[in-house]
């Protein structure tokens, strides 16, 4: 294989410039040219491509984003689209494309591979919720990010004696607010895997508040069944004690220059990706098993649903007490 693509796609997440930079130098490496594709899928099929040399990943290692940028991309979606987008791949020569995004994103790399075009992917995501992955590129400077704003919250929590309730990304999954619970030392944490009535939060932090702890802390998944203004409004009414507050985390996870664990799995995911095209392969997903890099079929990857280990769920409850 001469020329290979690189693209970004969804939802970005800290650590895949330094993917991008990993794809580039290993391409070269290897005596192939690599293109940049602009805008994931839709500046695919605009044809939004730019030549990428060793110097055009340089220091971008400790940034988040994507000098790629990304986008989410409807056309795509459609056979049309994605013909359009094969016809730019080999109007320009390239004749393999790593994809690095989330589940979304890793769907859309089978298509090209079922069309018969030469796809790796590369798992990238805050939310952690991509099966045959331990860990996605971003989730740990995600949690990270979530772990250092409730350190700074239960400062200013603990002079006033308030209860914080703070809302962390994750639309459909709460391994983001089970982890930054746990390792956070949160009283509760609200996640749309396992339902917790709103009765029973007050119970927990009215206990808190009996026992004398100085605050408490509610971590809320984006997802979860009760939205964080309705838990709020409810723990007001109910006096549990505490005074309640409100943060809400946001996009703000999805920033900050990538931890030293996001570094590394990005950058040997990157390797691990261009290989595999050099060897020949296509349609797989190269993901952290264990501690090592190992590679498993996309059309597995996104039949499989990754559920989150509840055990953590009742570690959180028992550490909480
Ligand atoms: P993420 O990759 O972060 O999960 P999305 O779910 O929004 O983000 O997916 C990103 C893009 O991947 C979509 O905008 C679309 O272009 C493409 N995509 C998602 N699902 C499919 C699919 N079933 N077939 C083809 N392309 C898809
Ligand atoms: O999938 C990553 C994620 O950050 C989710 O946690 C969040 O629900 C969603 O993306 C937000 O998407 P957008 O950036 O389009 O608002």
């Amino acid at each position: 294989m001469k020329h290979i693509g690189v693209l970004t796609s969804g939802g970005d997440s800290p650590g895949m410039n330094a993917c991008i930079r990993a794809v580039v130098r290993t391409g070269l490496d290897l005596g192939m040219e690599v293109t940049g594709i602009r805008r994931g899928y839709a500046g695919l099929i605009a044809g939004e491509m730019e030549p990428m040399d060793a110097r055009s990943v340089g220091g971008i290692i400790q940034r988040a984003g994507t000098i790629l940028q990304t986008s989410r991309c409807e056309e795509f979606k459609t056979l049309a689209g994605r013909r359009e987008a094969l016809r730019k791949l080999n109007e320009y020569g390239i004749e393999g494309l790593v994809v690095i995004g989330g589940d979304g994103s890793l769907r859309g790399a089978l298509e090209l591979h079922r069309m018969g075009f030469p796809t790796i992917g590369v798992p990238a995501s805050i939310d952690n919720d991509i099966w045959g992955t331990d860990m996605a590129i971003g989730t740990d400077t995600a949690l990270n990010t979530a772990l250092d704003a409730i350190d700074k919250i239960k400062e200013t929590a603990s002079s006033h004696g308030r209860a914080f309730l703070v809302e962390v990304m994750g639309r459909n999954r709460g391994y983001l607010a089970l982890m930054t619970g746990i390792a956070g030392g949160a009283e509760v944490v609200l996640i749309p895997e396992k339902e917790m009535p709103l009765e029973r939060v007050a119970e927990i932090l009215e206990q808190a508040y009996i026992k004398g702890k100085a605050h408490a802390l509610v971590v809320i998944a984006e997802g979860a069944k009760y939205k964080t203004s309705e838990v709020a409004a409810y723990l007001q009414r109910e006096e549990v004690g505490f005074e309640v507050r409100t943060t809400i985390l946001g996009h703000v996870q999805r920033g900050g220059a990538p931890s030293a664990f996001d570094r590394l799995l990005a950058t040997r995911m990157g390797v691990a990706a261009v290989q595999q095209l050099a060897q020949g392969a296509s349609g797989v997903m190269v993901g952290l098993v264990g501690n090592r890099i190992e590679t498993i079929g996309l059309e597995e990857v996104t039949k499989r649903s990754k559920g989150l280990d509840l055990a953590f769920y009742d570690m959180a409850e028992v550490l909480a007490k």
